[in-house]
């Protein structure tokens, strides 16, 4: 039996840091880890939309991090959100001063997509992704459309048509399609070309609808996109066990003040930072899939974004141990649970 687990430091191609106290609580997490990590722009009250945000929040998040002794060995990646009005300058700019992404969020799907992307086809839009195009900048996109007589369990699967018309008009453009979560979206990324990749969280690995309102209703499972079908897990499954490069970890880490997801209307997100290794690591064994966690959490998104995987390396032992109630004010995914591996 396997006891110890060495891999490199993690590349966490998608978290949600926040900012203020908030950052100050979430960053140590997975600075403890990861060598790099996405870090999302869907902040407030300031988000994060040109070369001048990128360049504040990434020295709120440096701040952050000169603070902790000693001081990680850990390099955060910006990106900006790209909406109706952004233009190619505003990227070109952007990416000057050091994002290496754009991300979408189609309007009202997710947590502060209330001005998110109306038109991905309007002249402004395609304007925009032809220059990330011509810079090789990636565009990142939650993966989901809030139609008329839509169930939000639909969203992933009626967004697809559109994500393949894009990969049509810009075949060099390098996308992701954020944390997926339906059989159709793996096979979908599958049978596109190499600059077409996915992520996945580790709580998709792990979760079914049922775990959000199969019994009772469970506030610190919830998240955009909503956890599926058995069967969708499943392919989840199979894709980050097949050593597939186009399949690589973003955990979509996205903590909420404890009152804002234990009331009338919770929001989305799964604070998953504090335990991400050790679940990734309890997820592969149970597939039969260990051998398959470092290219899956450590090279395959570094290789994406042009890095080379980190040298520095993490321990992780075979010894249960319960995950806290609570850091701060956020409840972690699997408060009260145990875990069967331990990050040293
Ligand atoms: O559940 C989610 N929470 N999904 C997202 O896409 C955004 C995130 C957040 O920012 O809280
Ligand atoms: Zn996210």
């Amino acid at each position: 039996m396997i006891t110890t687990l060495t891999l490199p430091r993690l590349f966490d191609a998608h978290v949600h840091f926040r900012n203020d106290e908030m950052l100050q609580l979430v960053v140590p997490f997975t600075a403890k880890y990861a060598s790099h990590a996405i870090v999302m722009p869907n902040t407030r009250p300031r988000a994060i939309l040109t070369a001048e945000d990128v360049v504040w929040y990434n020295s709120e998040i440096e701040r952050t991090l000169d603070q902790l002794r000693p001081r990680p060995n850990f390099k955060p990646l910006m990106t900006i959100e790209i909406r109706d009005n952004t233009t190619p300058e505003i990227v070109a700019r952007a990416h000057k001063v050091g994002a290496v992404a754009g991300k979408v969020y189609p309007l009202g799907v997710t947590t502060n997509s209330n001005e998110g992307l109306r038109n991905f086809f309007s002249k402004e839009s395609l304007e925009t992704f032809e220059a990330m195009q011509f810079l090789g900048m990636p565009l990142l996109i939650h993966g989901e459309l809030d139609l008329p007589r839509t169930l939000v369990t639909k969203r992933e699967e009626v967004f697809l048509p559109t994500f393949l018309r894009l990969a049509d008009r810009f075949p060099k453009l390098k996308m992701v399609l954020e944390h997926i979560t339906t059989k159709a979206a793996v096979a979908t990324i599958r049978h596109l070309g190499p600059n077409i990749n996915a992520t996945i969280t580790a709580h998709h690995l792990c979760t079914t609808l049922n775990d959000v309102v199969g019994d009772g209703i469970r506030p610190h499972n919830m998240c955009m996109p909503i956890p599926k079908d058995f069967e969708d897990r499943d392919a989840l499954i199979s894709a980050v066990i097949s050593g597939n490069p186009k399949f690589f970890l973003g955990s979509d880490t996205a903590p909420h003040p404890r009152e804002k997801k234990e009331c009338a209307r919770g929001a989305c997100g799964v604070f998953s930072a504090p335990i991400l290794p050790e679940l990734l690591a309890e997820i592969f064994e149970k597939a039969n899939g260990l051998s398959y966690l470092e290219e899956f959490a450590c090279d395959f998104g570094a290789e994406f974004y042009g890095l080379k995987p980190a040298t520095e390396k993490i321990t992780l032992i075979k010894e249960a141990w319960t995950v806290p109630e609570i850091y701060g004010n956020v409840v972690p995914f699997m408060a009260g649970e145990a875990l069967q591996w331990k990050l040293l």
